[in-house]
């Protein structure tokens, strides 16, 4: 079987949708509470995707690795990804600190590209999960992609990814340049609604 039609077989799509499932609901619980402790919305949009063939295809020749299933579950992190997206960047920590609190599933990596910005600009918490699914009498792991930004950071990556990311162009550089500019301009915003809202919380 190759590598397509491995990835469209039910027991892996399955997989991936109870993955999402799962954690969808576990954002959902850590929203609702921390909604009660701090008193206003916190996670303000979700989505999900389980990774295309092609991008998973792709990526595995960009890395120089074989096109199997072995080295999607072992280098592939993000064929499952979650993305919560919030006002505040203290909040995205918040969520961040009681997903790794979780028993029932570990982390297995952290990139923070909000402390440490990439160098396009692009600013978001990524955690990488490993969470057991119960499937047919048999627990399989599976990994998962969580990405935390504000909307700030939010409407900079599509942006981004809309204008740039990932795509060849002659004026790559000074594109890439503006858009640097315009994620300044975004990190700075964020800082500035955080101690505004600090300062209305302090009233
Ligand atoms: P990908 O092959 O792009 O998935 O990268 P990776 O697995 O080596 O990991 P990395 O942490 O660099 O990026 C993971 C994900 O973050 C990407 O799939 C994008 O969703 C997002 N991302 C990373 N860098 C950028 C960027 O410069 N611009 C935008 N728009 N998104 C980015
Ligand atoms: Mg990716």
């Amino acid at each position: 079987m190759d590598l397509k039609e491995s990835l469209q077989q039910e027991e892996f799509v399955v997989k991936c949708e109870c993955g999402i499932s799962l954690m969808n609901a576990k954002l959902q619980i850590i929203n609702a509470d921390l909604g009660i402790r701090f008193g206003r919305k916190v996670i303000h949009s979700m989505s999900s995707r389980i990774k295309s063939y092609e991008s998973i295809a792709a990526k595995l020749r960009r890395k120089g690795l074989a096109e199997d299933m072995e080295s999607v579950g072992e280098y592939i992190n993000d064929v499952v990804g979650i993305r919560a997206v919030c006002t505040y960047t203290d909040d995205l920590y918040q969520i961040a600190e009681l997903l790794c609190a979780q028993k029932d599933m570990n982390l297995l990596k952290e990139k923070d590209y909000i402390k440490k910005p990439k160098k396009s600009g692009y600013r978001s918490l990524h955690l990488i999960f490993q969470v057991p699914i119960s499937l047919q009498e048999e627990v399989r792991w599976i990994k998962i992609e969580v990405q935390l930004r504000t909307a700030a950071m939010d409407y900079w990556a599509g942006l981004d990814y809309q204008l740039q990311y990932k795509k060849e162009n002659r004026e790559a550089k000074n594109i890439g340049r503006e858009l640097k500019e315009y994620a300044n301009a975004i990190q700075q915003i964020d800082s500035k609604v955080l101690e505004l809202r600090k300062w209305i919380e302090a009233i």
